[in-house]
């Protein structure tokens, strides 16, 4: 059995553009943010309040943050500390990502502390959060595969999604980071959480690395989730998730969802209008099958 609705929560201008080495201009990307709304897009990751060291990509945040919040859609971004959570609150944004892997040696790479310290560190700023009104959603990366430590036990990521069911976020966003589950461990590992944390809103967050991304939806689907993060373009990646490639493509997973009846409420031609803003500051090919198709039109 499927959903009737599903929920798209485009990463690209966040998870799509964090990985490009060349700097995508500001006023570029503001346009792709507003078209990409424009095409129905309501949930969103604009941009992240990292450390710009560290990832030069979103340093203009804070500047993409100001321009593109509007009313009647969920805009996000990503922070992973209390610097992050200041520069949060210069700004009108209500909806805030914490992200932590469920390996501690992605934990590491990616934000320079073990998962116990990450966790230490970010349970009293995401009670604040709460207390202050926010939408707080918690990515847990790596809860399939990790690149450096191979497979992610399921109990392991339970414990993880646990952790800030308790800290009392509103949705978790179960990240595929490095693009290696397959459908049966997506069904698996969802139907699972379904069942352990039935008041909290779950997502699914694919990497298409071995192009299993649609059908790892599919079995999710499968197992009743109804909300899926996906990127326009399928541009993305990690910086610290080598050999990791772009998040599943926003009009793949569309394309897919309407021919089985499945609504996303998404206009397909505006959104291929969208990549065509950001597709000529992109280092790789964009590849998807939808685009490839409207290209060639
Ligand atoms: P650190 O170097 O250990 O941090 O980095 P620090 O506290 O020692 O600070 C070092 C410097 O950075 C200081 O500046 C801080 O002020 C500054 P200095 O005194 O040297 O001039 N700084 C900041 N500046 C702006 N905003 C901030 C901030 N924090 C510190 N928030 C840190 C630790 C966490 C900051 C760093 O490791 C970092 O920014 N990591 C983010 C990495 C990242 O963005 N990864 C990608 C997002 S997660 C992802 O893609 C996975 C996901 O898609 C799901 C999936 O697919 O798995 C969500
Ligand atoms: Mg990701």
């Amino acid at each position: 059995k499927l959903p009737e609705n599903i929920t798209i929560i485009e990463v690209g201008p966040r998870d799509g553009l964090q990985n490009e080495k060349n700097f995508v201009p500001t006023e570029t990307k503001k346009e792709f943010i507003l078209r990409l709304k424009d095409s129905g897009i309501r949930e969103m990751e604009l941009t992240s309040f990292v450390s710009p060291k560290w990832v030069p990509q979103m340093q203009d945040a804070g500047d993409i943050v100001e321009s593109c919040l509007t009313s009647g859609s969920r805009d996000f971004v990503l922070a992973p500390n209390e610097r992050g959570l200041q520069r949060v609150y210069e700004t009108d944004c209500r909806a805030v990502a914490v992200f932590v892997g469920v390996s501690n040696t992605f934990n590491q790479k990616n934000i320079n502390k073990t998962t116990e310290d990450a966790l230490t560190g970010l349970e009293p700023l995401v009670t604040q959060l709460k207390d202050r009104g926010y939408f707080v959603r918690a990515c847990i990366s790596t809860a399939f595969y990790c690149p450096y430590e191979g497979k992610i036990a399921p109990e392991d990521t339970l414990a993880l999604c646990n952790r800030f069911a308790d800290m009392g976020v509103d949705e978790l966003s179960v990240a595929d980071t490095v693009g290696r589950a397959n459908p049966l461990e997506a069904h698996a590992l969802f139907t699972l959480l379904k069942s352990e944390l039935p008041g909290l809103l779950l997502t699914a967050h694919f990497h298409d690395t071995r192009k299993m991304a649609l059908a790892n939806i599919l079995a999710s689907m499968q197992a009743g989730v109804d909300r899926f993060d996906s990127s326009a373009g399928g541009l993305g990646g990690c910086p610290f998730a080598p050999g990791a490639t772009g998040n599943v493509a926003t009009e793949d997973v569309v394309f897919m969802a309407e021919e089985m009846g499945v609504k996303t409420g998404i206009d397909l031609e505006k959104l291929s209008q969208a990549i065509d803003v950001v597709k000529p500051f992109i280092s790789r090919p964009v590849e998807s099958g939808y685009y490839r198709l409207y290209e060639l039109n």
